[in-house]
């Protein structure tokens, strides 16, 4: 239930739990905040305006972009830009990262890395889509342009991250390393409010989300868990259920709230996983460990990836701890043989 406090005010309150805090990320916080009531705009209107379908381009990945792709690019990067708050942006529809280069933002000590439409070939259909993002410190001098190493750290370096939700309600879930707090927007009033403060993941689950029109070419380990999961052990609560949006904040958000675990292996298509891990995985990973779950490629935790590439894909595989370790455990007993 909500306790009548905004986004605007928990930010304000939790600040002072950081004692050198300057600031400067609360007033991140606020400018994200608001550009997601911009879009949330958009989005629910969306079948009246001409903003459905494509853009008629395709990103840096290949990937047809949508007009909304576009638009919530645009209006993400616009609020990092007008408050001089970041010294430079990364995002799946940019090819390279954008410096900003006004002199106030050379001496912003952040960088923000952003998805800013997840789940765009969901909207024609109105269905679920999301925002996702996550902020690191700056690596290098403050007072210079940002630099690839800024945008290129580790998961584990981050210092918040969070999803907006465009659903049946729209929410923003966030986390700065003290718990993952939820608000739902309310739109008469137009403010997020407190709805789910210290959100937790249950340990176990019993639902798996995984695109399995892939299966023939996922890995045998991962062909064997699908079928240890719809095996009939009802004394274990198996078989579980089977959900799959196909828009990764949606898939995600339902799991972190029932317990469960989504999954997206390599495939034939895409022979290192689609997701990608500086705007989609490595924020998720913040949020799932900071509400008590587990983020892995399979193997490895993924914010100890070191990555290369701003692009850079990696198997994703996060949830409720006990069915990741159980992942892992089926990826390590079944090795695909090349
Ligand atoms: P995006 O719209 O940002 O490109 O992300 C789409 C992603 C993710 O949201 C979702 O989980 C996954 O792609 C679905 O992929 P498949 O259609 O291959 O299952
Ligand atoms: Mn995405
Ligand atoms: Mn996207």
């Amino acid at each position: 239930m909500s306790d009548m406090r905004t986004l605007g005010e928990f930010i304000v309150e939790k600040q002072h739990e950081y004692p050198n805090a300057s600031g400067e990320l609360s007033s991140l916080l606020s400018s994200i905040r608001l550009a997601a009531k911009i879009v949330n705009r958009e989005i629910n209107k969306a079948g009246l305006a001409d903003i459905t379908g494509a853009f008629g381009g395709e990103n840096v990945q290949g990937e047809e972009q949508q007009k909304l792709d576009v638009y919530a690019n645009e209006k993400f990067k616009a609020a990092m830009a007008a408050r001089d708050q970041v010294c430079g942006v990364a995002s799946e529809e940019e090819d390279e990262a954008v410096i900003f280069d006004s002199e106030l933002s050379r001496n912003a000590k952040y960088v923000i890395l952003m998805d800013p439409l997840d789940g765009s070939s969901n909207i024609d259909v109105n269905v679920s889509v999301g925002t996702i993002f996550s902020i690191y410190r700056r690596v290098s001098p403050i007072g210079q342009p940002a630099t690839i190493d800024d945008f290129l750290q580790p998961g584990n370096q981050q210092v918040a991250a969070g999803y907006i939700i465009y659903g049946s309600s729209t929410m923003l879930v966030y986390t700065t390393g003290n718990g993952v707090h939820g608000f739902t927007y309310d739109p008469s009033i137009g403010a997020f409010c407190l709805s789910h403060e210290s959100m937790t993941i249950p340990e176990d689950g019993k639902i798996y989300s995984i695109n399995e029109g892939n299966y023939i070419r996922f890995p045998l380990g991962i062909k064997k868990y699908i079928k240890y999961c719809q095996e009939n052990v009802p004394e274990e609560g198996r078989p579980y259920s089977s959900r799959y949006i196909g828009s990764l904040v949606s898939d995600f958000h339902r799991n972190m709230l029932k317990g469960g675990i989504f999954l997206y292996p390599s495939t034939a298509a895409y022979p290192s996983g689609k997701l990608r891990l500086l705007y989609e995985c490595n924020p998720m990973a913040f949020i799932i460990e900071q509400a008590g779950g587990k983020a892995s490629n399979g193997h490895q935790r993924i914010m100890d990836i070191k990555p290369t590439e701003l692009h850079q894909r990696v198997p994703f595989f996060v949830g409720s701890t006990n069915m990741v370790e159980k992942t892992e455990a089926f990826l390590a007993e079944f090795p695909d043989e090349d």
